[in-house]
């Protein structure tokens, strides 16, 4: 709900248990007052409003009249450079006489509905504040925006910019939104990361400087996710005061965190300052990307619930929200280049006996593409690999019974192909520099209409020539040599935001053409996974890195902001390609499950074992599916700061909840884990285990006292033995009440301890893992 208080110019945004405040000040600044636990009535707002009564020494009075009023010292909504605010500003403008002094102040508001900004990825809305500012003397207007997200707990803000000048203005940075509160020795939680090893948790305390993350990289990157925590020391996931941001942007970002002199705190997100230099004529306005932003008083598992509500509700594409995905088989990690059209069938086939739904087609289908130094370009199939074409191999994927789905990396091109052969110039490069290459490849100017009319029609093409249900759309290198032939010489500076309002335009268009197809975005894992590619893509490749132990890290991470719906895994091969870690297959499953499961391994070379067992693996994620794609996610312990990690999915109901316990290295005797659930709706409840097998290989040389028969260790029998024989774990069956599980908690078995096992006894080896399932009982003795 948005309210405007005439008597003291103030506008008050309330979500179902958040308040944001900010008012008009007398210099027609506007001026923060509060964001936090819902306050259904301020009263005399003026008492809560940090001011100077008297000029601070070496500092800039906004003034005469007004001596304590000096800007620097002053909670803004919006902030400019040039009367005496010192910090990092929001924006910062060049005009015609070439200063870069702006002043912006309040004329008017109004509430719109259903507003949209055109070609670019947003919440979908329906109430939002703009509130109009001008700088008479610059002639810009400047308006903010604040869409309330009121169930879901999430404001979310941008800003446009209007030139009212006769002549260009120069923006050389113009951020989406500001939030400046007063310290309270805030700690900032931060996703830093790499390929293969993308967000990972850190958390630092803030002290007085700035903290800045972003990418320079030309996709939102793998080093910061565009997503920001602030938080009390004493917070953690289920208690205490914090507040994210997150961008809905694909491209080069900042985020800052600054703490001044006199501890005002000032947070800021937005499209990259460097590197962008973007004039806008007369008359012309620019839009920046939005900002979630969420409060909750209860944790950050609260503050990501916030998140993951707000993306499935409005980011996702209607068509695909709160849909459930399919399971799929990738072939990638399976065959790489190496393959042919008897190898995908054999591995479909097997797919299908497992009961997995969709085979997708990875890299290596078109042109010469037998490794990573050709072909990126050239969208139309190998023939030597799939003689009858994508058509071809879709149809006998159909037949067999699941539904097909293709790999394309359409922003790249490689040296060795055909349309870099004809068109060169459509490749980003600096003339008479040789460019840098990454994985072999070059990229394609996609703030040319004639790139991008170009990728239109050959993937309209190429996703209307066969049944295809899914696709996944790649991007493995990132920017450089920055320049684009199709830009003049003033315009460079606007490549960065004009490359991704390019692919922006081409997903606008196949997405309409193609409403049912689900896209998976990707970037050599999760190098792009920001909120922009959700919007039109639902679901994101995690990580190239599989090892579930590495996994625990970067779903933990990720799922601080994005909804388990978003989040794609898959149960790779033993060893995990990307780390040489060898990880229980079950493990595999289990981490992979909270989110939207895929396998990645060659199913048609599995042993009876590890196709038994995936078997139940799956026949369990289809019967837990919506829970462990749309489910309501607690973090309730963390590998970070423990021997284990716990997560719980709890339906919206609170009678049902799937509980993930990982743990890290086996550590001799360490003592009973008990689980602390959140509050389920009162009754009774049966705890159950998902049913496990241990591979009894992991046994070793005790082999011979876990079998009735005695067996060579790493004899061809015990081999044969080990393929064949499905040791089942130890099985759960606990009836406890709602009551009894918040305040006594689950207690697990012990762990193995050497001594012996029997069915009471938890066989975990290193990163074991196990699933529980809690679900309330039917009422019999209903009068
Ligand atoms: C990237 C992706 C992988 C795979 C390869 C194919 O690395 O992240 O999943 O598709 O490209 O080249």
């Amino acid at each position: 709900m948005i309210t405007y208080n005439k008597e003291n110019h103030s506008f008050h945004l309330h979500t179902k248990s958040t308040s944001y405040v900010f008012f008009v000040n007398e210099r027609k600044h506007l001026q923060h007052v509060y964001y936090g636990a819902k306050i259904k009535d301020i009263k005399n707002l003026k008492d809560f409003i940090p001011q100077y009564e008297f000029e601070l020494g070496t500092s800039v009075s906004y003034s005469e009249e007004d001596k304590g009023y000096m800007l620097n010292y002053t909670l803004l909504e919006q902030s400019t450079y040039g009367k005496g605010d010192y910090r990092n500003p929001m924006l910062h403008l060049e005009l015609p006489s070439g200063s870069r002094t702006t002043d912006f102040k309040y004329e008017s508001h109004q509430e719109c509905l259903n507003l949209h900004f055109e070609g670019m990825p947003q919440v979908r809305k329906q109430s939002t504040l703009e509130v109009k500012l001008v700088d008479v003397k610059a002639k810009v207007d400047l308006y903010l925006y604040y869409t309330v997200l009121e169930e879901e707990d999430v404001i979310v803000r941008n800003t446009k910019l209007v030139n009212r000048n006769e002549e260009k203005i120069v923006i050389d940075k113009a951020l989406s939104m500001q939030l400046d509160v007063l310290n309270k020795e805030y700690q900032l939680l931060k996703l830093d990361g790499a390929w293969i090893r993308e967000r990972n948790i850190s958390i630092h305390n803030l002290t007085k400087g700035i903290v800045t993350i972003d990418s320079k990289q030309g996709n939102s990157s793998n080093s910061h996710n565009p997503f920001l925590l602030l938080k009390e020391p004493t917070t953690n996931e289920a208690y205490g005061n914090a507040i994210g941001m997150a961008l809905v942007y694909s491209g080069n970002f900042e985020a800052n965190v600054e703490i001044n002199s006199h501890d005002f705190v000032r947070m800021n997100m937005g499209i990259n300052g460097f590197d962008f230099r973007y004039p806008l004529a007369s008359g012309e306005e620019f839009i920046t990307p939005e900002v979630l932003m969420s409060f909750s008083d209860t944790g950050m598992s609260s503050v990501s619930n916030h998140f993951h509500d707000a993306i499935n509700h409005h980011i996702i594409s209607p068509n695909f929200k709160e849909k459930e995905r399919p399971i799929l088989v990738n072939n990638w990690e399976a065959t790489y280049f190496d393959f042919n059209r008897k190898k995908l069938l054999a591995i479909a086939k097997k797919a299908k006996k497992l009961g997995i739904e969709l085979f997708c087609l990875d890299d290596g289908w078109f042109s010469r593409r037998n490794d990573d130094f050709s072909s990126l370009g050239d969208w139309y199939y190998n023939k030597k690999k799939l003689p009858s074409g994508v058509k071809g191999i879709c149809e006998k994927i159909n037949k067999l019974g699941l539904d097909f789905g293709i790999w394309v990396e359409p922003e790249m091109v490689n040296q060795d192909s055909d349309l870099y052969r004809d068109h060169p110039e459509w490749a980003i490069q600096v003339p008479g520099r040789n460019p840098a290459l990454g994985r072999n490849q070059m990229i394609l100017d996609l703030s040319n209409p004639k790139v991008r009319e170009y990728l239109k029609v050959t993937l309209y093409t190429l996703f209307s020539s066969a049944n295809i249900k899914y696709v996944k759309w790649d991007m493995n290198r990132n920017i450089s040599d920055v320049f684009s032939s199709h830009l003049d010489q003033q315009s460079q500076g606007k490549f960065h935001h004009l490359f991704i309002l390019g692919l922006y335009d081409i997903l606008e268009y196949l997405t309409k053409e193609f409403p049912d197809i689900l896209f998976e975005s990707c970037a050599s894992g999760g190098n792009r996974f920001d909120l922009g590619m959700a919007y039109y893509m639902p679901q994101t490749w995690t990580s190239d890195n599989t090892d579930a132990y590495e996994r625990v890290h970067i779903q933990e991470g990720t799922s601080m902001c994005y909804p388990l719906s978003m989040i794609s895994n898959h149960v790779s091969g033993d060893r995990a390609h990307q780390t040489l870690r060898h990880t229980p297959l079950e493990s595999r499953f289990n981490v992979a499950a909270f989110g939207v499961l895929g396998y990645e391994l060659d199913l048609s070379k599995l042993t009876k074992f590890d196709f038994e067992v995936i078997k139940r693996q799956i026949v369990f994620y289809k019967e837990h599916r919506t829970l462990l794609q749309f489910g309501t996610l607690k973090r309730l312990s963390s590998i970070r700061d423990k021997n284990y990690s716990i997560w719980q999915v709890m339906n919206k109901e609170k009678d049902e909840a799937l509980i993930l316990y990982f743990q890290d290295k086996v550590r001799p005797n360490p003592g009973f884990s008990t689980i602390k659930m959140d509050q389920l709706q009162e009754g009774t409840y049966t705890i159950t285990n998902r049913p496990q097998y241990m591979n009894i290989r992991v046994t070793g040389s005790l082999v011979n006292h876990v079998l009735p028969v005695k067996l060579k260790v790493n004899g061809g029998l015990l081999n044969m033995v080990a393929n064949r024989y499905l040791y089942k774990n130890e099985e759960m069956n606990k009836t406890m009440t709602s009551d009894q599980l918040k305040n006594m908690d689950l207690l697990l078995f012990h762990t193995f301890t050497g001594t012996g096992t029997n069915d009471n006894v938890m066989m975990l080896p290193d990163y074991g893992s196990r699933i529980f399932h809690i679900k309330k009982e039917n009422n019999t003795n209903e009068d």
